[in-house]
């Protein structure tokens, strides 16, 4: 866990973080749902908000926008750790993964069939749905498993065929915290079908660090910025070179590769390169020196291992206070002991409601929130035989004292 100093220097850089302006001080467990903002990104936003020019001017004002758009370029490639390929600013993860699934299908071989998992987010189970469709193939979901929360890659073995043209795989469930294997299910799918387009929903699995596509073998990666520190407004994808080589929307004459269409938001640029400087910063303070990749792994580990003593704590109590395993009638989805478990619990008391939960959470001041088995979570949650559950999803800047107050909370709260 990061020592006290430390941690206080990490929450100096974020914006709101035990105080929201609209309704006070609170814990903020809701990080699933969107991260707290770097101070760096709020100030970025209003200086290139305020900025006239245009990008492609023969002038100093537009070429210092164009240099703000490559350097951002290069820090998520490096924040991504992929060569090659293009980088992709669009208006938000679930767009970028509903394009990224679509060029693949339109450009792919015909037949086959498109690959997914059941515990998939909507995104990309909604635009392989689609996109299937549209051309012609089946689309095939892969189970997961219903006690670990995951899908293996043993299970995409045993789905995968030598006609498969187009699979995604979910690195992180927003729902039972979990995080997949990703370089064994890309290789899984490569075993059989070496040529498949293979797409990676990383939007959860972002804020929790250790992204490295250099050893997952796959054709894209999307994002959601605001749940990685940035803000709203704008979503990420990198997209490989055979991914880029297919056909996209594209003005007449213009680059055909070119994914982006329309005048750019040099803003959104510059806030993800806030990102990377943010975990190049954190990198120097935890590990040794080295170049800026080494310090965004060495930041990734320290955010993980932060993020594992604070979930540790959460199940297992801290103190005198007793952890979530221990309250009478607990669920906890994906068991309470998994390793794969990414700063994420969903759980349930069999004689609170879900609702009720959140609720007195609320009036406490720690905000989580509610999953119900809708088209969201409904994939993951029918199965357990739930029509709800209770999220609570932290950050590398949460605090064991905020563990606590949930704890003491929670205590209350299944004793009523
Ligand atoms: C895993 C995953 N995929 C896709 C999405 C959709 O992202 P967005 O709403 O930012 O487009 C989310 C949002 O919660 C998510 O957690």
């Amino acid at each position: 866990m990061f020592d006290d100093t430390l941690l206080a220097e990490i929450r100096a850089r974020f914006a709101h973080v035990d105080t929201c302006p609209l309704t006070g001080p609170r814990v903020f467990f809701e990080n699933a749902g969107g991260a707290l903002t770097l101070k760096s990104v709020v100030d970025s936003s209003a200086l290139y908000a305020a900025i006239p020019d245009n990008q492609g001017r023969d002038n100093p004002a537009s070429r210092a926008l164009v240099e703000v758009i490559d350097r951002a370029r290069q820090d998520v490639r490096l924040f991504f750790n992929a060569t090659g390929g293009a980088v992709i600013v669009g208006e938000s993860g679930t767009e970028l993964l509903f394009r990224l699934v679509r060029d693949a299908c339109t450009g792919a071989a015909p037949g086959g069939i498109v690959l997914g998992s059941t515990v998939e987010h909507p995104a990309s189970r909604g635009a392989c749905t689609r996109w299937a469709d549209e051309t012609g193939r089946e689309y095939v979901q892969v189970p997961h498993d219903d006690a670990t929360g995951q899908v293996t890659a043993d299970a995409y073995a045993a789905h995968v065929t030598p006609e498969t043209r187009v699979a995604t795989i979910l690195h992180t469930s927003p729902v039972t915290g979990m995080a997949n294997d990703l370089d064994a299910i890309a290789a899984a799918i490569r075993g059989k079908a070496p040529d498949a387009f293979i797409i990676v929903d990383g939007i959860q699995h972002a804020s929790h660090g250790r992204i490295d596509l250099s050893g997952a073998d796959v054709d894209g990666y999307v994002i959601s910025p605001y749940k990685v520190f940035s803000r709203h407004g704008y979503g990420i994808a990198w997209a490989s070179d055979r991914l880029t080589a297919l056909r996209h929307d594209t003005l007449p004459d213009g680059p055909a590769q070119n994914w982006e269409q329309g005048t750019r938001d040099t803003g959104a640029y510059a806030t993800f390169s806030d990102v990377v400087a943010y975990l190049d910063w954190l990198g120097g303070r935890v590990g040794d020196a080295g170049d800026v990749r080494a310090r965004i792994e060495a930041a990734g580990a320290a955010i993980a291992e932060h993020e594992s003593a604070l979930t540790q704590a959460m199940m297992n109590g801290t103190d005198n206070l007793p952890g979530l395993r221990a309250l009478p009638g607990v669920g906890i989805v994906g068991g309470a002991d998994n390793p794969a478990r990414e700063g994420l619990v969903c759980f349930w008391l069999d004689h609170v409601e879900s609702a009720h939960i959140v609720e007195a959470l609320n009036e406490a001041g720690i905000r989580t929130h509610i999953r119900r088995a809708d088209h969201y979570s409904g994939t993951i949650l029918k199965p357990l035989g739930r029509a709800d559950c209770v999220r609570v999803s932290l950050c590398h800047y949460n605090s064991l004292a905020e563990v606590r107050a949930f704890l003491d909370a929670m205590r209350g709260i299944a004793a009523r």
